[in-house]
């Protein structure tokens, strides 16, 4: 079972330019998974929060592509805030993780790739759940 400390910053790099700046993912290489899904949440009014659930199965690495929000991990057992505000990084989330975002800024982008298609029999969306797959 992971837990938020295996959920790290990734440093994706940058090619830099006067013109502006390019960051590339990768399958397997700065990605560590088969991105199988890209969306992303946009147009999220100001207070709201999204979240509130965990996945089985699925691996996600979150990127600011444009402005700011907040990211709030929980394995059952700690709590961790990742602020994410540079295009440039990523958040590796492990399977088996509670999240809420919150805090998003007006016209934020936070783009996913995710390691599996959608399924809705992949989430977890019960706390009490989510502590009984944990074993807490
Ligand atoms: P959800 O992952 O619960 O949103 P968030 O974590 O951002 O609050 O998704 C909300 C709804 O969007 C979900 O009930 C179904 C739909 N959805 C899809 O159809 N495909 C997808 O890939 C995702 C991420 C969501």
């Amino acid at each position: 079972m992971y837990s938020v400390s295996d959920c790290k910053i990734v440093d994706l790099s940058k090619v830099h330019s006067d013109a502006g700046n390019i960051t590339v993912l990768e399958n397997n290489k700065n990605v560590p998974f088969d991105i199988k899904r890209i969306y992303y949440l946009y147009d999220v009014p100001m207070g709201s929060e999204r979240g509130g659930h965990g996945h089985y199965e699925l691996e996600q690495f979150i990127v600011a592509a444009s402005g700011s929000f907040t990211f709030v991990l929980d394995d059952g057992e700690n709590q961790k805030e990742v602020f994410l505000n540079d295009p440039s990084k990523a958040l590796y989330i492990k399977p088996g993780i509670w999240r809420e975002i919150k805090n998003f800024s007006s016209g934020s982008i936070c783009m996913v790739l995710a390691s599996q298609i959608y399924s809705e029999k992949d989430y977890l969306r019960d706390y009490k759940e989510f502590l009984n797959f944990k074993k807490l």
